[in-house]
């Protein structure tokens, strides 16, 4: 079984340990990241045996429409586990289901999700089906909402005691091991999702860039877990300080990671951070990390 993963303050990191256990865990950031250099190394390959014009061209088109391939992932049971975001699936899940094939009789797909609560099957079922995936078996999980402009986390932290969260992860990790076949929970009208997911983007600024989302306080020390926590490596330290560029998967393991609080959400409700109490801060760096891909 392979268990692809995306995760910001390790809910989901939680539930993919859980369900995928005995088999591989492969973090969704990494994996695209890995991917890109494979393209670049394939496209400068490709280049090396044209005319210098035709070479330019060739850099500059799209390294996935030039290749035109995607790229294959054969296992006995295939798994996603994310978190839901303005109620539908996170872009960098979106452009991994764009990315890939998979060949497996079982695929599955895990949310974790917060106090807003939605199911993804209508907008899940139809990503999959524009690329050509089969899903299995979808369900989600209720666990801490780490969305500071909607929620206190110290209410968060309270709602969900360390035997609730087992259970009902429990639950889903007997169903997989079961290999149900069950997309599970109400089917909401794609138009009514959309709708709500720009409504809930518009209040709580969901529209900016992260460049413009964040507020960096005079406690910052400059010491950069919050770069190196980043699943966007889309954060710079320069002259002690964080400085976001325009890309950001929204995963806010930045804010909630930063070892001073000094990282703050424009629209925050309170100072407070959450990492799920089962996961510690290297593993987020872990997954997010770029050292971890082969040198090239
Ligand atoms: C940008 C953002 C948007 C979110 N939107 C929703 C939402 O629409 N509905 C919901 O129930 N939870 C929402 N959440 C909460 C997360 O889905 C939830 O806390 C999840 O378990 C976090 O997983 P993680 O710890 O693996 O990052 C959102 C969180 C973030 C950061
Ligand atoms: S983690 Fe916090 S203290 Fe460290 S560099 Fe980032 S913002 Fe500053
Ligand atoms: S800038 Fe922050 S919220 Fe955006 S991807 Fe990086 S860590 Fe996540």
């Amino acid at each position: 079984m392979r268990v692809f993963y995306f995760t910001g303050t390790g809910n989901s990191l939680q539930v993919a340990r859980a369900i995928g256990e005995g088999g591989e865990l492969v973090s969704i950031p990494l994996f695209l990241r890995e991917h890109q250099i494979e393209i670049g190394v394939a496209i400068k390959e490709l280049a090396s045996s044209m005319a210098p014009a035709d070479a330019a061209t060739a850099i500059r088109t799209n390294g996935d429409t030039m290749t035109g391939k995607r790229i294959i992932i054969k296992d006995d049971a295939v798994g996603l586990v994310f978190p839901t975001y303005y109620w539908e699936v996170p872009a960098i899940v979106v452009e991994f289901l764009e990315k890939v094939k998979i060949e497996s009789d079982y695929f599955f797909v895990l949310t974790t999700r917060g106090v807003a609560s939605v199911t993804l099957k209508s907008n899940l079922r139809q990503i999959a089906r524009r690329n050509g995936h089969c899903l299995s078996y979808y369900s989600q999980i209720s666990m801490p909402d780490n969305f500071l402009p909607l929620c206190n986390m110290t209410n968060q932290k309270k709602r969900f005691t360390a035997s609730v969260l087992a259970q009902s992860i429990g639950l889903r990790v007997t169903d997989v091991r079961a290999r149900k076949s069950n997309v599970r929970g109400p089917t909401a009208p794609g138009f009514l999702v959309s709708a709500g997911s720009s409504i809930i983007r518009a209040f709580t600024g969901g529209t900016k860039p992260a460049s413009e989302s964040f507020l960096v306080d005079a406690n910052c020390t400059g010491c950069g877990i919050c770069a190196k926590a980043c699943s966007a490596q889309s954060i710079k330290i320069v002259e002690d300080m964080p400085v976001f560029s325009s890309t950001c998967n929204d995963c806010l393991a930045c804010v909630h990671l930063c070892t001073t609080g000094a990282l703050h959400m424009r629209k925050e409700k309170t100072s407070e951070r959450y990492l799920n109490p089962t996961i510690k801060k290297d593993d987020i760096i872990e997954a997010h990390s770029p050292q971890r891909l082969p040198v090239r």
